[in-house]
């Protein structure tokens, strides 16, 4: 009797559970919203810039866009095996708070380059191909619609295509790698020749598919930087050009970058106020070793479902492998205001490269770093636009997530042929933006946006809830990312030390006191977005200056 009871409220237990976790993947599902159906160009590389205008471009070489240059402009593009006269813009600039778009002008081909945001927060943009692979380029940005690239001959001493950069302490930028280029070196020039042999990079390149572009860089909280490439990892001291540590491969050996890419992400810094702060990296998806070559031949291998993790600074740093929901390749990993991470786009077989990808996910899955293993991930409310090689997405101020590009031919073609290119935009809203969570959402109050703070000081943010807070509150700061090729270069997140809470008698405006990070190091100088989180319901962001 009491054995069958068991079992019987064991079997409700578990109905229940599965109802309750209905109703919470239900809720957790998310919203997909198209900004716009056709922005012109397909949106290969983004940067979100301090005026909430995004930065989008693809390359000049292959063919009109579908959007004119600006004041009936046309280049000579003597490059363009389709248009030797191309009076097409491959580049433009999104307002998000008008949902237009205004093409820029870019000369040079800016196929798969790179770039950062300085801490003035000009866009600088590096290489490219062709008659753009030295090109420096910088964005300025201005609200009344007047800005546009100014490109710099001989910026860089190197060919930059496909390869990764990011700010440093000092403000200038480092560019690593590409293709054929196992070294690295600084932007603006330092010394001469300012290249500098990284052999790792020569190390992880698997020959004939290479499997180490765009390799996966992060600045560690103790200076050094983190270079992920192919399986593996080393820490670098850029300053001495010394590896200091070596990391060891992913278990299972497979490739996570270019082709076989993947994404990756630094995980959320917080107690920043440690002696020693703890820093992790997720890398996500990937294709196993060979899928390249043998998507090339018409036989698309499944993507790697799995992520792996690891604490960069213990003395003895593991991977540690979780399982995805799905296999993925190409998609793209962003941090969302609240520490979690959004993995979205891309496919589940064959690989980058044009043509190559099959089976586009539809689905964005959810990672929840702070959960235990096995229960960190939460699958959401499926796209129905596929956005394959050349995909992107970007984090927004308001908490949305942009979503754009998708141009796996070396064409824009937009008929008979699998994946046509995408022009088109589209908004992933996560959960926390439902009207449900409205009564949750914290507004800042002060300071305003814009303002600027200092490192090392207690920073005073006032801000108002109508529901229930349940202190102490989160504040986080929010890097924004240059992003192209499943990878968000210079993505960082703080999670910043609570100091002192406080609320008003039994009003609904609260102040939290935080303390800001200590060091360039830790943060490097330039514009942040950032949010106050109230049981994980971020509030719409502030743009700070940190200096
Ligand atoms: C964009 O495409 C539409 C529809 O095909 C076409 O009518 C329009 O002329 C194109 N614009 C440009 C600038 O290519
Ligand atoms: C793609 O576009 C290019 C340039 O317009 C054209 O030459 C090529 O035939 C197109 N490919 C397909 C499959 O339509």
């Amino acid at each position: 009797m009491a054995a069958r009871a068991t079992i019987f409220y064991a079997l409700f237990l578990t109905s229940l559970e599965l109802l309750l976790t209905r109703h919470v993947s239900f809720a957790a599902g998310g919203k997909w919203n198209l900004l716009l159906p056709n922005v012109g160009i397909s949106a290969m590389h983004m940067q979100l810039l301090r005026n909430d205008r995004v930065v989008m471009f693809d390359r000049t070489n292959f063919g009109p866009s579908n959007i004119s240059l600006p004041n009936g402009n046309c280049r000579n593009n003597p490059n363009d095996a389709v248009s030797k006269i191309d009076c097409t813009a491959h580049s433009i600039e999104y307002d998000v708070a008008s949902n237009t778009v205004r093409p820029l002008t870019v000369q040079s081909n800016t196929w798969c380059s790179s770039g950062s945001v300085r801490p003035d927060g000009v866009l600088v943009q590096t290489g490219g191909d062709r008659d753009g692979e030295l090109k420096a380029r910088t964005f300025t940005p201005c609200n009344n619609d007047r800005c546009d690239w100014a490109e710099i001959n001989n910026g860089l001493a190197r060919r930059r295509w496909y390869s990764s950069n990011h700010i440093l302490p000092d403000g200038k930028q480092i560019i690593v790698g590409g293709t054929r280029q196992f070294n690295y070196e600084f932007y603006p020039k330092t010394t001469s020749p300012n290249v500098i042999a990284l052999p790792f990079l020569a190390e992880t390149n698997d020959r004939g598919q290479e499997n180490n572009l765009y390799p996966y860089v992060f600045l560690n909280t103790d200076g050094n930087l983190f270079i992920f490439a192919n399986n593996r990892a080393i820490l670098l001291d850029y300053t001495k050009n010394t590896v200091v540590k070596t990391f060891p491969a992913i278990p299972g050996g497979d490739p996570r970058s270019y082709p076989s890419t993947g994404s990756a992400v630094l995980l959320p810094l917080k107690n920043l106020e440690a002696v020693k702060i703890d820093a992790e990296v997720l890398v996500c998806g990937g294709a196993p070793k060979g899928s390249f070559i043998l998507a090339r031949r018409n036989t698309f291998v499944r993507a790697l479902d799995t992520c792996a993790r690891i604490k960069i600074n213990d003395e003895n740093p593991q991977w540690t492998v979780e399982k995805m929901p799905r296999a993925r390749v190409m998609g793209d990993m962003t941090l969302l205001p609240n520490g979690d991470v959004l993995l979205i786009n891309g496919g589940s077989s064959g690989s980058a490269a044009w043509e190559l990808g099959r089976e586009p996910v539809f689905v964005p899955d959810l990672y929840h770093p702070e959960n235990p293993v096995n229960s960190r991930f939460e699958s959401l409310n499926p796209s129905k636009i596929p956005r394959m090689y050349h995909s992107a997405a970007v984090l927004l101020r308001d908490g949305r997530v942009l979503v754009g590009g998708s141009n796996p031919h070396a064409f824009y073609n937009f008929t008979g042929v699998l994946f046509p290119t995408e022009l088109s935009l589209e908004a992933f809203s996560p959960v926390y933006l439902e009207p449900e969570f409205a009564n949750l959402r914290p507004k800042i109050m002060a300071p305003k946006s814009q303002s600027s703070i200092k490192y090392r000081m207690n920073l005073k943010l006032k801000f108002k809830v109508a529901g229930e807070v349940k202190g102490p509150v989160k504040v986080t700061m929010v890097f924004p990312s240059f992003t192209t090729h499943s990878f968000s270069m210079n993505q960082r997140l703080l999670v910043l030390d609570n100091v002192k809470f406080t609320r008003n008698g039994k009003s609904t405006n609260y102040e939290v006191l935080v303390r800001t990070p200590r060091s360039a190091i830790i943060a490097p100088p330039g514009y942040y977005m950032m949010f106050v989180v109230n049981q994980n319901i971020p509030s719409e962001g502030i743009w700070v200056r940190l200096q």
